[in-house]
């Protein structure tokens, strides 16, 4: 046995790694696809859709670390990480610590979030997607919602703006887009305080799954 392998022990399985990184990179693509009229936007979105169910799914079945039961604290307990994070004397934790779970559950709905109106708005406004017809399906049971939308549109028209329609979408897929950069930011605030915090590269043991094995909740 090497002092290594001794010293530290496994906590993020291969797939949960895989997972991380191949999210961090379609991200980077989609945000910085977002302009564009080429397909690496739409597709870069539906492999983080793809990402994000095997990630829902994980978090029932993966190993120990990866379960939401493992992360998902009560409000108390972020509070109190939170406190002894000021205070410098936060506990270390083997698994995602109290706040850093908070932060990737609030991350995960926000990509949720995203996917969701950027599906939406592209089967609306351009009739692709896995979610094409759903806006149209919707104006179908809502017969007197869809003629109040066609005198708006008529209006619109008139006006010389009837693409204006699906706007609110195109700006809601914007705003959860931006919002999650924000919190990716913070994200790796994060990372890098409790790296120093606990005197370990949190990063590293991302990217090889393993943690120094010491006592810890
Ligand atoms: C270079 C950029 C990034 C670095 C260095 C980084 C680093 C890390 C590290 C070290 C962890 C483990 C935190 C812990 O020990 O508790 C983590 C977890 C996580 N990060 Fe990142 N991250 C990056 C980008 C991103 C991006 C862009 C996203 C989302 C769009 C993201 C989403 C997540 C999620 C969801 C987890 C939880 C992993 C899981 O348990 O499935 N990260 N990240």
């Amino acid at each position: 046995m090497n002092t290594e392998a001794q010293a530290t022990v496994k906590v993020w399985d291969p797939l949960v790694r895989v997972f991380h990184w191949s999210l961090a990179l379609f991200f980077v693509i989609s945000y910085s696809t977002g302009e564009e009229e080429s397909l690496v936007h739409p597709w870069s979105g539906y492999a983080i859709v793809t990402l994000l169910v095997f990630r829902l799914v994980w978090g029932f079945i993966g190993p120990k670390y990866a379960r939401f039961s493992n992360f998902v604290y009560s409000p108390a307990e972020i509070a109190a990480y939170a406190k002894g994070m000021i205070k410098g004397d936060a506990p270390r934790y083997l698994g995602h610590n109290p706040l850093g779970g908070l932060m990737i559950v609030v991350m995960l709905l926000s990509l949720a979030a995203t996917t969701t109106t950027g599906m939406l708005y592209y089967g609306a406004e351009e009739g692709k997607g896995p979610l094409a017809g759903v806006i149209a399906q919707q104006s179908i049971t809502m017969p007197a919602l869809i003629s109040r939308a066609h005198a708006d549109d008529d209006e619109h028209e008139s006006a010389g703006d009837g693409d204006e329609k699906y706007e609110y979408l195109e700006e809601l897929h914007e705003f959860f887009g931006n919002f999650t950069l924000l919190l990716v930011l913070i994200h790796l605030g994060g990372v890098l305080v409790g790296s120093v915090l606990h005197k370990e590269s949190l990063v590293r043991a991302m990217w090889n799954g393993r943690k120094r094995a010491e006592s810890q909740p």
